[in-house]
């Protein structure tokens, strides 16, 4: 079995770590911005579907997604395919103007299929196989599974490859369990077999010396998700990323030649976009266009924090992107599924479209009567009619009627760009050492402040074209290769200002400790370094504020490298120590923060790093509940206001406007416009000349 196997996995991983995109076509969405809803008319009586499609109609949707979980409805037993019923509503969607995104069902198997073949049944990380009953219970490792998903996916590409009136594929759903199975645990051995070449060279990467961990044969090392050796758990990491992006690409070979060029084929990304099963750039490199899943579960809509989820979406691939779901109103899986206030749900969907997404669709349209989501927000009630949502939806709608033909094309530019990176994400979170290091929160301290100064702020990955940025704000980095030192250097060199947060360069690519002490490789050309890191229980002062949950100290050794900002009192190791140390090299320069400052602090801070960087300041008066987004192509330039609060809100901005919507009160004189926002009001405002 073993030298079948090999090939085979051979052939699944070769490739699948480059982030090179596989799609070289930039998908543009046709009428963008959509609106839509995903439905399940399997779920309903076929003499129902009309008045269903009727309704989204008349809230002016325009896409309706169809299929994801409907296997057992296109395949009721194996190899008897029904996809008739899928036929009459793609033709019935068409009836009413909606075009359809067409799921594969591969995240929900059939009982038949878990039944019948039992070895396609994933195992949890507890060493227990998943059973029927809910859903994602495969193992997505399975060559057998793969081969019936394989199967149902090329009927449905042979069936609606061609239907003019499918604007694209969504491959299953949320890609989220892996498996611990031997098989795959058989896998991962060769996976690491292909990677390292020898068992002498894994050793000396993963230090295995330390606890006799040494192997002498591939089939010794284990396949675990805690506990493990930092080199081990990165590379599951990666397993688990090739994993999932080979099943998607075996989707992708059958749909890409049997389907029409216009379709695009994507998956609709879960976990808020921030989960951290796999890496996201890898995985949308293969799709024409990424989608995510936009809820805010319990609480109200953190502006902030949405607005970097967005724009961390929109750099995957660097392009706009699709919201495939989001909630109309509440979800069914918090502490408390407290809904949003009236407003607020058309304020998540302007906030994605200013953020560069390119269509909106509400998770769902009507629950089904039974199932395990019986309490999700919906559209239409069990009764069919519509709930008190719905007018919001609707006045949605009639928004994106109006502002559609200027918004479509348009994108959103940046000068400052956040550095995310998984390598950096997944070895801080293997070892936090303080469980108030919240990877995301620490983001949203560097993104807000910089998102008031500039508004509009990229968060990409650092392998990437860093050209046209001006200033590059780097987090937590922890994992800085010699490849990736270089590779920022030369920006550095030619121009480009890096500011590098707390635990920047601490690791390698094999997640080993960097000898140079951090910031690794890039500790000599920024002449200083950090001496020790401190997890902080309590704040410390720098400068004229206070920093907390890490701190270090770090030294400027070379005579040009400057110390920009000190401790004061509040831990004895920090004391009188440097905070942040900076250095010109060549046109550019590189500084490094050891800490978290205050709200007031970091913004005093960021402000001087776009100073130093010449990046352009906005002098728009923006209230701070007043979110500002702009979309722009060469012939025009779109504003969009968000005003998040509940209280009646006035933005001036510098220039002369017009609103696209009537009822938002726009007063302009000769040079400045003042724009009335009501409680959770939006304005999408065009230059008028
Ligand atoms: C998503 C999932 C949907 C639905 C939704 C409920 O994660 O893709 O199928 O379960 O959550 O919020």
């Amino acid at each position: 079995v073993r030298p079948v196997r090999r090939v085979l996995v051979t052939w699944l991983f070769l490739g699948a770590l480059s982030v090179e995109a596989q799609s070289s076509k930039p998908y543009v969405t046709p009428n963008a911005p959509l609106l839509g809803s995903a439905w399940y008319p399997e779920q309903w009586p076929e003499s129902r579907w009309d008045a269903d499609l009727a309704l989204m109609e008349q809230a002016h949707m325009n896409v309706v997604r169809v299929g994801e979980f409907a296997w057992s409805t296109m395949e009721p037993s194996e190899g008897h395919y029904d996809l008739d019923w899928l036929d009459r509503v793609i033709t019935l969607a068409g009836k009413h103007h909606l075009a359809v995104v067409i799921g594969t069902p591969t995240d929900a198997p059939p009982a038949w299929l878990s039944t019948k073949y039992p070895d396609t049944l994933g195992m949890n990380a507890d060493g227990r196989y998943r059973e029927h009953g809910g859903r994602r219970q495969f193992n997505y490792a399975s060559p057998r599974y793969r081969h019936l998903c394989a199967l149902i996916v090329t009927q449905m590409a042979r069936r609606f490859g061609h239907n003019p009136n499918i604007i694209g594929w969504q491959i299953g759903n949320e890609y989220t369990d892996e498996s611990f199975d031997p098989a795959t645990r058989a896998q991962f051995q060769h996976f690491l077999e292909t990677r390292y070449k020898t068992l002498d060279n894994l050793n000396r990467q993963w230090s295995t010396a330390y606890w006799s961990q040494t192997y002498t044969a591939w089939e010794q090392i284990p396949l675990v998700n805690t506990n493990g050796n930092p080199g081990l758990l990165l590379e599951h990491k990666h397993f688990v990323t090739a994993t999932w992006r080979s099943l998607q690409r075996e989707q992708i070979d059958i749909l890409r030649p049997a389907i029409l060029p216009s379709q695009f084929i994507t998956t609709n990304i879960g976990g808020l976009a921030w989960s951290d099963n796999w890496d996201h750039y890898a995985m949308t490199a293969d799709l024409d266009l990424a989608s995510w899943d936009d809820y805010v579960g319990q609480g109200h809509l953190q502006s902030a924090r949405n607005a970097m989820l967005n724009d961390f979406v929109r750099g995957w691939r660097r392009q706009n992107f699709w919201v495939m779901e989001t909630q109309p109103g509440s979800v069914n899986w918090a502490p408390i599924n407290n809904a949003l206030a009236p407003g607020e749900t058309r304020s998540l969907a302007w906030q994605a479209i200013g953020h560069g997404a390119d269509a909106v669709l509400y998770w769902q349209w009507r629950d089904a009567l039974n199932g395990q989501e019986q309490y999700h927000g919906a559209i239409a009630g069990p009764d069919g009619k519509p709930l008190p949502i719905y007018s919001e939806i609707q006045q949605l709608g009639r928004d994106l009627e109006l502002a559609r033909s200027v918004i479509a094309d348009t994108v959103p530019h940046a000068e400052i760009a956040i550095l995310h990176d998984y390598d950096s994400r997944w070895a801080i979170d293997f070892q936090p050492h303080s469980r108030e290091y919240d990877q995301q929160q620490v983001l949203v301290r560097f993104y807000a402040p910089l998102q008031e100064l500039a508004h509009s702020i990229d968060v990409i990955q650092p392998m990437t074209n860093l050209d046209g940025y001006k200033l590059l704000v780097a987090p937590s980095l922890n994992v800085i290769p010699q490849y990736l030192a270089n590779h920022l250097l030369a920006w550095v060199q030619a121009g480009g200002h890096l500011l590098l947060g707390p635990r920047s360069g601490m690791k390698d690519e094999f997640n080993s400790l960097n000898p140079q002490c951090q910031p690794g490789p890039l500790a000599a050309p920024l002449g200083g370094r950090v001496e020790q890191y401190y997890a902080l229980d309590q704040p410390v002062s720098i400068g004229k504020g206070t920093a907390d949950i890490w701190g270090e100290q770090l030294s400027a050794i070379a005579p040009d490298t400057t110390v920009d900002l000190m401790y004061g009192a509040g831990n004895g190791w920090l004391e009188g120590k440097p905070a942040m140390i900076a250095r010109v090299i060549g046109k550019g320069s590189i500084s490094y923060l050891g800490t978290l400052p205050d709200e007031a602090a970091m913004r005093t801070l960021l402000t001087a790093a776009a100073q130093n960087a010449h990046t352009t300041v906005s002098t728009d008066s923006v209230p701070k509940d007043v979110e500002l987004c702009i979309r722009s192509n060469a012939a025009r330039t779109i504003t969009i206001l968000i005003n998040h609060s509940s209280s009646l809100q006035h933005a001036t901005l510098e220039g002369r406007y017009r609103s696209l919507f009537p009822d938002v009160s726009v007063v302009s004189n000769a040079n400045t416009t003042t724009v009335q926002l009501s409680s959770q009001g939006i304005a999408v405002l065009e230059v008028s000349r």
